[in-house]
């Protein structure tokens, strides 16, 4: 697929005012945050909004592999100093833009110190020219991703119904309590079995706050589990191109709109 240039849908139009920084996070890992980050993405350029999805799986980095891009640049090249973050965001044809995480040397896996720092710092940076800045925060409650939760403007921590999940929902939700007090999350209910099933999920997780933390959590949305994810995910496309009518497609677009 070809990298567009900057008069593809999506590219900044000029205007300093700074977009919003969503954090897309879950703390367990395979719940479904890649997809849902780029459908996100996607759902907010449907609406007209200025919107780039940042891989920050450092490591793991995946979204270019779901989309089915080969991205030439990505956030090794900008750490390494080869590249801007500017120069390494590239427009799909769906209307959002994306930055890559990947890097084929794996540097990007166990980031610190100053290297740290400069990609906290991205989010921010490109905001400025975007509407929505969607974060892929990866998986686990390391330092990275403690604090790109923390440092978003609006948190969505995904979970499923599954117990695992909701525990590790629930470790995010307590760190940034600490981190960030100040922060009203939301939680994302993914895979879910039915839109109740979804909601029961999310009652569960807001009696465990109210009671231990003394907290509210409200719900940005649920999505059903539907099988036209995967099949868009082995095609490489986006389901809101593949599949714009169906009911995961329009539980993410519903979410969007909410935001
Ligand atoms: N609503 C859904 N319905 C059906 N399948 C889904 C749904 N959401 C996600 N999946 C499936 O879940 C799998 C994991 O998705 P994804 O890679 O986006 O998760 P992840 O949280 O980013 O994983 P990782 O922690 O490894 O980065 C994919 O194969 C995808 O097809
Ligand atoms: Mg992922």
């Amino acid at each position: 697929m070809s990298i567009a240039g900057p008069e593809a849908p999506g590219a900044p139009v000029g205007g300093a005012a700074e977009g919003r920084v969503i954090a897309v996070a879950s703390g367990k890992g395979g719940v479904g945050k890649t997809w849902f980050a780029i459908t996100l993405a996607h759902a907010l350029a449907r609406a007209g909004r200025r919107a780039l999805l940042v891989d920050a799986d450092f490591g793991l980095a995946n979204a270019d592999v779901q989309l089915g891009l080969a991205p030439r640049l990505d956030l090794g090249a900008v750490l390494a100093g080869r590249a801007t973050a500017e120069a390494a965001v590239l427009a799909h044809p769906a209307g959002f833009r994306l930055l890559p995480g990947r890097s084929g040397s794996g540097a990007l896996a166990s980031l610190g110190g100053a290297a740290l720092e400069a990609v906290l710092a991205l989010p921010r940076q490109l905001a400025r020219g975007h509407d929505a800045v969607v974060l892929d925060v990866g998986a686990g409650i390391g330092e990275a991703q403690r604090r790109l939760v923390a440092e978003a403007d609006l948190a969505l921590v995904l979970a499923t119904g599954e117990p695992t999940s909701l525990t590790d929902a629930y470790a995010v939700l307590k760190l940034l309590a600490q981190d960030a007090p100040g922060r009203a999350p939301r939680l994302v209910v993914n895979l879910a079995e039915s839109a109740a099933a979804g909601h029961r999920t999310h009652a569960t997780l807001a009696q465990a706050m109210a009671r231990f933390l003394s907290r509210d959590l409200a719900l940005a949305g649920v999505v059903r589990r539907d099988p036209k994810v995967p099949e868009a995910i082995r095609a490489q496309m986006p389901l809101l191109t593949r599949h714009p009518a169906s009911p995961a497609a329009e539980d993410v677009t519903a979410i969007a709109r909410g935001l």
